[in-house]
């Protein structure tokens, strides 16, 4: 059950939420916190309020393991504790991106700072689970700058061993994602006065003891130092009170200010400018007759040479001041001995001061948000840690004393107007029925101290504008007649019979945690002091408003009191404007013992803080409160009947449905404008069912965006198409257009077209173009060969056929003549033999039934025996004959064509031919005696060859090479051509494997 976490606490514990007590009564408030305390459990809740108390032991209520069980858990889930309050805080500035603030209050000793660092720690712990680097570096620069802050502003005090001494203001920016982007610190009026003087039983601050303690011989001694807090008049008081090792400390604050990212220069300065305040301490005056001097003015030397100043002027400043005379002239006056101490400690106070406020500025620009835009990043959101000093009442108080309380008293206001009167005021707005709840408002003495023209610190600011005429006693006589008549304030005027306060010096405020008493020359006090001229840039970065003229220092400057007023307004009114979250420190006793809890104090400290109203308005108030709108905004889609849009009458209607489904409808009340909701449980399990929603609606969007994303692109693709189409259609209609133009000669002979030039087609039209030019070639042949006359058609045929089977390796192969083919019977060729070789073709005719004569030719013949002879060749479409010229044309063999198998001839010009036949020697022979002489014939014989080869499906090898190979009666021979320019006829000659044909070259 959701309950679970608060009941591993059993009952024996009391109650974790001072709401859930059954009287709210201060007996039964001071029971159940006493029964906590002492079982341990220091922390109580008051609906989200955190009351502590502060146990002065360690318990084990800290560290990665407890840090573990809280985180991403509800308020109620686990037992109370601050890191529950850090993450409430968390939770609800990423969920609903609002700045919120976390305010510690309580007296000095209550555990505010302790309080302050748990939460951090808490913080920094469950942030930046992506290791993100510059998000470690912030969060290491706000984990150690508390270290830094609380050795140069904290002190052992009688009620506190480390008390901070200033104010903290801490802001820490978020990114979206809920991670530390970087900080900034407020420091608000560090208690400077502890640099000259302290309580008895109380230290100066820690710093002065670390460096005494903790530093080298070797970096004493540069510093003029001695290693014993006695010897020096500002730690003096508190050199026997040694409760912490300031040595370790000293390391720790080094190491820390290292990380921050202080150089050794500045940490350097730092330590020079300890030294100067601890020298200047022990400087004395002496009267002589030539006037002021200095006891020990090697002590001035040191100063001088620390803080890098000319001597001269930090003498001179000593000794005299330099003040403004009527008009613009200056006049320096020699002090007298309490001047001169006087204008000492101001100093020493001033450069401490300066110091401090440096610090913090360091820190601050290292802890800056870097580089980060709103509009690329979202806006970054804040949470604020204020940890202020507590209430305190001293024997007798200075001015700090008196801005502390009026501090506590301002956000004790805060802390009334938020928890206590908007609240109420709220509920009469809204028409809920209520029951009015009393508290103690102390408005009235805030007005007392920060009113315009009458409140104490404006008739402050006026003694302090009338320098020299206005005295102490002149300022408490204002007081007096102002709040003669005001219940929060008193003196010894007013009061005559009251002898805690003395006469011309004292008067009281009446806080609302207790009567505080100030003297009035504690709080009037003025001194000015500058580090302009020092020649170290460290130190003079610590003067950033440079060498005031000293006539505008007399123009009235804002006095520290109005300074303060203003930082404090400016600090309610930056929390007024976040979620405020508080924890409410209560102190168990003033001995700093662990386990005591003095009843007496503590229902004292319940009092003042109004813890009991708190409880009161608690109980019967609601711990959230929405507009109708906000809400329904927020959770509607929890509910059918308004998601997503409802159809009910109004918001405030629809708002009821959806409580009534959740059955939640008890736990809440209707406003006019605004629904309140009584528990945290409520909207605890409102959240979660949203929060199971959401990934569903993220997933809704996501399905509806995708869909938009796709069907634009798709139109887009389309529109391409489109376009595309066109573009296509357009060039392939100009390509034909240029088709056409660039062909429209084409038709006409000779050429048939033949030089025209095809334009590059577009890619789609290029099988297009290609079968084109097939079919243009093709018709440009048919063209070309309709002409031919018949009687030339066997001519070209066996053209064709040569072509194809020479495939380009001869070049010459007699192409343009006219072939004849028979040339034994033509009589041009065969003057002599032409009748009886026609004699002998009858013969062959009737014998061997031939049709046609392929080719007939002379030839010069080799046989293997290396013998040549003149023949002649006859090629029928039967046989391949070869024949004797002398003797009629007898045939001297005769191959049948079916046994030829291929012809070899050379690339040249030589008529050599070798023709290979199947089981027979093959047949070497150079055709010659033609006419004309040398006549290139051998292209003929392949085509014609060649040509009916293919007519009858025979096939037929041409080789070409000049080197021929010869198979004769099985031997391997080669035969080869070589031009002999004095040879009378080609004529064989034997050569080493065959033959060589000699070749009458031109
Ligand atoms: N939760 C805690 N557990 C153990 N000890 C604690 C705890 N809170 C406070 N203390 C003890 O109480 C001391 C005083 O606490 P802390 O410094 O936080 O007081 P404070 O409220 O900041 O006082 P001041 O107003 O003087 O600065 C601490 O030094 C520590 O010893
Ligand atoms: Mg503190």
């Amino acid at each position: 059950s959701l309950l679970t976490g608060r009941e591993e606490e059993g009952p024996e514990f009391g109650k974790p939420d001072f709401v859930l007590l059954d009287q709210v009564t201060m007996e039964d408030f001071m029971d159940n916190l006493k029964l906590r305390f002492e079982k341990g459990r220091i922390y109580t809740y008051i609906g989200e309020v955190v009351v502590s108390v502060n146990p002065y032991r360690k318990l084990p209520l800290y560290g990665p393991e407890m840090i573990a069980k809280y985180q991403g858990r509800e308020l109620y889930e686990r037992p109370p504790h601050l890191y529950a309050v850090a993450d409430a805080a968390h939770k609800a500035m990423k969920r609903r991106a609002k700045d919120t603030c976390i305010v510690i209050s309580g007296e000095s000793g209550a555990g505010k700072t302790e309080a302050s660092k748990h939460i951090m720690q808490y913080i920094a712990a469950i942030t930046n689970p992506s290791q993100r680097a510059e998000v470690e570096r912030v969060k290491d620069v706000l984990l150690k700058s508390t270290c830094v802050l609380e050795a140069f502003g904290n002190a052992h005090t009688n009620r506190n061993h480390n008390s901070s001494r200033f104010g903290k203001y801490m802001d820490i920016n978020f990114d979206f994602k809920g991670d530390p982007t970087g900080g900034h610190i407020h420091s608000y009026l560090l208690e400077k006065s502890r640099v000259l003087k302290q309580h008895s039983g109380e230290r100066n601050f820690h710093s002065f003891y670390q460096l005494l303690r903790g530093a080298k011989d070797g970096q004493l001694q540069d510093l003029n130092l001695q290693r014993d807090p006695a010897l020096y008049t500002f730690t003096q008081q508190g050199a026997g009170l040694s409760v912490n090792s300031d040595e370790a400390n000293y390391q720790a604050v080094i190491q820390a200010m290292k990380v921050i990212g202080f150089s050794s220069d500045e940490m350097d300065c730092v330590h020079r400018i300890l030294a100067a305040i601890l020298h200047l301490g022990n400087i004395q005056f002496v009267e002589t007759e030539s006037g002021l001097e200095v006891a020990e003015e090697r002590l001035v030397d040191h100063v001088a040479r620390l803080t890098a100043t000319p001597r001269d002027l930090v003498m001179r400043s000593l000794l005299s001041r330099t003040v403004a005379s009527g008009g613009r002239e200056l006049i320096e006056k020699d002090h007298s001995a309490p001047e001169a101490r006087y204008a000492r400690d101001a100093c020493a106070k001033a450069i401490y001061e300066r110091l401090f406020g440096w610090i913090v500025g360091r820190i601050n620009e290292v802890m800056e948000a870097r580089g980060r835009d709103p509009r690329r990043d979202g806006k970054d959101t804040v949470i604020g840690v204020l940890d202020i000093y507590g209430f305190e009442i001293f024997p007798d108080n200075s001015f700090e004393q008196f801005c502390i309380n009026y501090c506590n008293e301002k956000l004790q206001q805060l802390f009334i107007q938020l928890i206590l009167k908007q609240e109420q005021e709220e509920y009469q707005r809204e028409g809920i029925t209520w029951q009015n709840i009393e508290y103690f408002n102390n408005s009235a003495i805030v007005e007392l101290v920060e009113r315009p023209h009458r409140g104490v610190l404006a008739i402050l600011d006026e003694a302090c504008a009338s320098v020299g005429t206005v005295t102490d006693r002149l300022f408490l006589q204002s007081l007096d007649t102002h709040h003669r008549h005001h219940p929060h304030y008193t003196s010894r005027q007013l009061c005559p019979t009251d002898k805690t306060m003395e006469f011309g010096r004292d008067f009281r405020i009446k806080h609302y945690a207790g009567d505080v008493t100030s003297a009035v020359e504690g709080i009037l006090g003025k001194g000015v002091c500058s580090g302009t001229y020092s020649t170290d840039l460290t130190l003079r970065s610590m003067w950033p408003d440079g060498q005031q003229d000293i006539t505008e220092v007399t123009k009235r400057p804002l006095t520290a009191g109005t300074l303060f007023k203003n930082s404090m307004v400016a600090l309610v009114e930056n929390l007024a404007a976040k979620e405020p979250y508080y924890v409410r420190c209560i102190k168990p006793n003033e001995e700093k013992s662990p386990g005591h809890l003095d009843e007496e104090r503590c229902r004292h400290q319940v009092a003042y803080l109004g813890l009991l109203e708190n409880v009161r308005v608690r109980r019967a108030g609601f711990a959230s409160r929405q507009p109708y709108p906000r809400f329904l905004l927020r959770y509607k889609m929890t509910c059918e009947y308004t998601w997503p849009n409802h159809l009910l009458g109004s918001d405030k209607s629809a708002v009821g449905a959806l409580l009534e489904q959740h059955g939640l409808k008890d736990d809440v009340a209707f406003g006019h404008n605004k629904l309140f909701i009584r528990s945290p449980r409520t909207l605890v399990t409102l959240e979660q069912s949203r929060a199971r929603l959401i990934p569903i609606i993220v997933l809704l969007l996501q399905k509806a965006w995708r869909g938009t994303l796709a069907r634009r692109r798709c139109r887009r693709l389309k529109a391409i198409y489109t376009i595309m189409g066109c573009f296509r259609r357009h060039k392939v209609r100009t390509h034909l257009t240029e088709l056409q133009n660039r062909f429209q000669a084409a038709r006409h002979p000779p050429l048939y077209g033949r030089d025209m030039i095809w334009p590059t087609p577009p890619a789609v039209l290029q099988p297009f173009q290609d079968t084109c030019q097939g079919l243009f070639r093709r018709w440009r042949a048919r063209q070309l060969v309709k002409n031919i006359p018949p009687s030339d058609m066997a001519q070209i045929k066996a053209k064709v056929a040569a072509m194809g089977a020479l495939q380009g390796l001869r070049q010459d192969w007699g192409c343009g003549r006219a072939w004849s083919r028979d040339y034994l019977s033509s009589t041009i060729d065969n003057p002599t033999a032409a009748a009886p070789f026609a004699q002998q073709l009858k013969n062959l005719k009737e014998k061997d039934g031939f049709r046609n004569v392929l080719f007939s030719s002379h030839v010069r013949k080799v046989n293997r025996f290396n013998k040549s002879r003149d023949r002649a060749l006859l090629l029928t479409d039967k046989h391949l004959y070869k024949l004797e010229p002398n003797k009629q044309y007898r045939v001297m063999r005769a191959v049948p064509l079916s046994q030829v198998t291929g012809l070899s001839v050379t690339s040249g010009q030589d008529q050599l031919v070798v023709l290979h036949a199947k089981g027979q020697d093959d047949l070497v022979v150079c055709l010659h005696r033609t006419q004309p002489k040398m006549d290139n014939r051998i292209g003929e014989l392949v085509g014609m060859l060649a040509g009916h080869f293919q007519g009858v499906g025979q096939d037929l090898e041409v080789r070409v090479s000049d080197c021929i190979q010869l198979n004769q009666r099985g031997r391997r021979r080669h035969v080869s051509v070589e031009s002999k320019p004095d040879q009378p006829t080609p004529d064989f000659r034997h050569s080493r494997d065959g033959f060589v044909l000699l070749w009458p070259s031109p």
